[in-house]
């Protein structure tokens, strides 16, 4: 395969905008030209169906283009890192292979998928993002929250969502739904968890409410997926009144 001189030179030019937008994004906060969004939340939470909602109501109200996107994932060569983590039949995966393979996916994601969005206008909905870091491996699996914050720092380069909705339920209702929904949904090896490691994730996510009380906004993910959903649209709609019509 021969590449042109061009297509080395357009190359060269789209590494050095990368650069220049991650610089641009770090301590830029709200200002920068897109919104990044994330959800959150237990295995069980009802993420999936709310989103599945969600995003076309956001998009009836939206100015601009939104991007709904998930982690681990969103992207090629994401994916296949995503493959890897969840499979099955990887028991004897070390929790800290597992942590940098989640932040490899995301670095990737974030060139891919995230970054060039952003620096478009667009909204980033992303479903899960680092704060699953923290506390699936950060505290669950017992690495230590301050350790995989410095790994995910590496890897985003500090790059923080504007607002991050969190889905809450108690880990007793989020195993519940997840038995009941066993028919029509994958079961993955991180499902077959038992229900202390449940309610480790659930208290990892109330100590990030409780550090980023405003970033993230704790949503009681026990109500109907109608009254979550408003809940969400609520929100975002109330905090970023130039991005939707009400
Ligand atoms: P997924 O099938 O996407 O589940 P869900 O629909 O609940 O998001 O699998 C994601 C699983 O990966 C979920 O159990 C949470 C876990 N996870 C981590 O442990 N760390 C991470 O950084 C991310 C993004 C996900």
């Amino acid at each position: 395969l021969r590449r042109s001189p061009e297509c080395h030179q357009e190359e060269a030019d789209g590494h050095l905008r990368y650069r220049i937008i991650e610089k641009k994004l770090k301590g830029m906060g709200d200002n920068m030209k897109g919104l990044f969004i994330t959800m959150e939340g237990p295995d069980g939470a009802g993420k999936t169906t709310v989103i599945n909602q969600l995003i076309p109501l956001l998009q009836k109200h939206a100015l601009v283009d939104i991007v709904s996107t998930r982690e681990p994932g969103g992207s090629r060569i994401a994916e296949d890192i995503r493959k890897v983590i969840l499979d099955v039949n990887n028991t004897e995966m070390d929790e800290r292979t597992e942590a940098i393979l989640y932040a490899a996916g995301r670095r990737q994601h974030l060139k891919d998928r995230i970054l060039p969005n952003l620096e478009k206008g667009n909204i980033v909905f992303c479903d899960r993002f680092v704060d699953s870091s923290l506390v699936y491996q950060g505290v669950a699996r017992g690495i230590g929250v301050e350790e995989v914050a410095q790994l995910n720092h590496f890897a985003t380069d500090g790059l923080e969502p504007s607002t991050t909705l969190y889905l809450d339920v108690p880990a007793e209702v989020g195993l519940e739904r997840i038995h009941k929904a066993r028919g029509n949904r994958q079961f993955d090896r991180l499902d077959q968890e038992g229900l202390s490691f449940h309610t480790m994730v659930r208290n990892g996510y109330l100590e990030l409410v409780k550090k980023y009380p405003e970033r993230i906004v704790s949503i009681d993910a026990t109500k109907s997926i109608e009254e979550v959903v408003e809940e969400c649209f609520r929100v975002l709609v109330e905090r970023y009144p130039k991005y939707f019509t009400k």
